[in-house]
């Protein structure tokens, strides 16, 4: 079977690498020539883990153009991964998706057998019924369902784990036209993955909702451990890392993504969340956890803010560590950090920032009103007051002879517990979110 991946970005190239990878064929096709020529050089469009061992393992089997209709004319299969922003009302814009469905559709118009759309990038629930279907019915003038199949099947991904997560997914959730087209998207996971996965075969309703709602879900957990560390603030002896590691022990809770530290940020979480939201008052109901969780992120960034600025001495420059919106990416798409640099900013204070990635995307957002450090020991040596906003493992390599700003001591504020605390108090003035001292 040939596929083809609509999209070559930060989930397209690495969901077209895996396959190949795998021993598909595979044409991606994507408007950004410098994305379609790195695919065709054997390099990497993005910066990804493992993307590039994974284009070296495909052997020639992967290939690139900008024509979409020619990628989906000699492919079996289309995945769809183009871009789906948020609009001004909070909800997902279906334009990339609906202009990608003209070329697919004439590609369709022209086959003789069936073929399969897969559409993976994340929509509002009705959307791949009400928009994509009639669309690409339109422009083959064939039938959904006969002549070809439409899946909903969205990833469940982290950037910076998106290869290993792509292959070994907790689940492979399938929203589906019909069974054919479901039991065909089977095929090529049950392939592509190294464990066999679990299937969840559903209408696209159903699959839709359940997409926007496991990130609504794990960002109301995020948001629950924040609230725990802020309690902890205030709490002599408490320790929220004890707290929630005991109660990550009960089944009914789990461990994962339950750590007090920094609001949650990236492309995905907040935007999923809002939308949830959006969804509920667009049906004519609520979604209050989704409300809270929300104004608890924002709330908590507020908090950390001023909890910064009651640390700093006056004039004094607050040092960053870490900008992009979790560690092993460069992303900083609705990054804390950049919102911190930014309050900070604004109070006229001075901001010295580090990211072993993210260096490149920060200054495009915050320009020259911030000191960049070419590591995290310049960082420190260039600020008052320094703050730990997200653990990169280089970070916990910091030692307390670094901490030295012209022969004064820099105050610490340790939002993730990377730090020693015992050795650094000896020398410096360190906090803890959510354990105090
Ligand atoms: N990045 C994530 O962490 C993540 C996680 C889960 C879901 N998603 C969803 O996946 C989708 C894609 O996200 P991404 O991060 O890969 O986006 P991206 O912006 O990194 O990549 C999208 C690519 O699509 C290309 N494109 C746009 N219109 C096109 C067209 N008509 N034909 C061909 N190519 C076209 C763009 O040039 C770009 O290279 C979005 O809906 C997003 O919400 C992203």
């Amino acid at each position: 079977m040939r596929l083809s991946v609509v999209g070559l970005g930060k989930l397209g190239s690495p969901l077209a690498a895996v396959l190949s990878s795998k021993g598909f064929e595979v044409v991606g096709a994507d408007l950004n020539p410098s994305y379609v020529e790195a695919i065709n050089a054997g390099r990497a469009p993005v910066v990804e883990p493992r993307l590039q061992e994974l284009i070296d393992q495909s052997k020639g089997r992967l290939t690139a153009t900008t024509d979409v209709q020619f990628a989906v004319a000699t492919t079996d299969a289309t995945f769809v991964i183009v871009p789906t922003p948020t609009g001004p009302d909070g909800v997902f814009i279906m334009d990339y998706v609906l202009d990608a469905a003209k070329p697919i559709g004439r590609a369709i118009a022209g086959k003789s057998g069936y073929h399969l759309v897969v559409l993976t990038s994340t929509v509002m629930p009705s959307d791949t019924q009400a928009k994509l279907v009639p669309a690409l019915e339109k422009a083959s003038g064939k039938t959904c369902g006969v002549d070809f199949g439409v899946c909903y099947n969205p990833e469940f991904i982290a950037l910076g784990s998106v290869v290993y997560n792509m292959l070994n997914p907790d689940f492979i959730l399938i929203g589906e036209s019909d069974a054919k087209a479901g039991a065909l998207l089977e095929t090529i996971y049950s392939r592509s993955c190294e464990k066999p996965p679990v299937f969840a075969h559903m209408n696209f309703i159903n699959a839709e909702l359940a997409k926007i709602s496991v990130n609504s879900f794990v960002t109301m957990r995020i948001s629950f451990a924040n609230q725990l560390a802020r309690i902890c603030d205030h709490l002599p002896g408490s320790d929220v890392d004890v707290i929630t590691n005991a109660i990550g022990l009960d089944t009914r809770i789990g461990r994962k993504y339950l750590k007090g530290a920094v609001s949650f940020g990236g492309p995905c979480f907040p935007r999923d969340n809002v939308a949830f939201a959006k969804m509920a008052a667009n049906l004519g109901t609520e979604a209050p956890m989704a409300l809270a969780t929300d104004k608890m992120n924002q709330d908590y960034l507020d908090h950390l803010a001023s909890r910064i600025e009651r640390l700093l001495p006056a004039g004094g420059t607050t040092g960053l560590l870490g900008m992009s919106y979790k560690p092993d990416t460069g992303v900083t798409e609705a990054s804390p950090s950049i919102e911190l640099a930014k309050r900070l900013l604004q109070a006229n204070g001075k901001v010295v920032a580090h990211d072993p990635l993210a260096l490149l995307e920060s200054k495009e957002k915050l320009g020259d009103k911030v000191e960049w450090a070419a590591t995290a020991a310049d960082c420190a040596a260039r600020a008052d007051v320094l703050v730990i906003l997200v653990p990169w493992p280089e970070y916990a390599g910091l030692k307390p002879g670094m901490l030295k700003n012209g022969g004064q001591d820099v105050i610490v504020l340790d939002c993730w517990r990377l730090l020693p605390f015992d050795e650094f108090s000896k020398v410096c003035h360190i906090e803890l979110v959510g354990k105090p001292r």
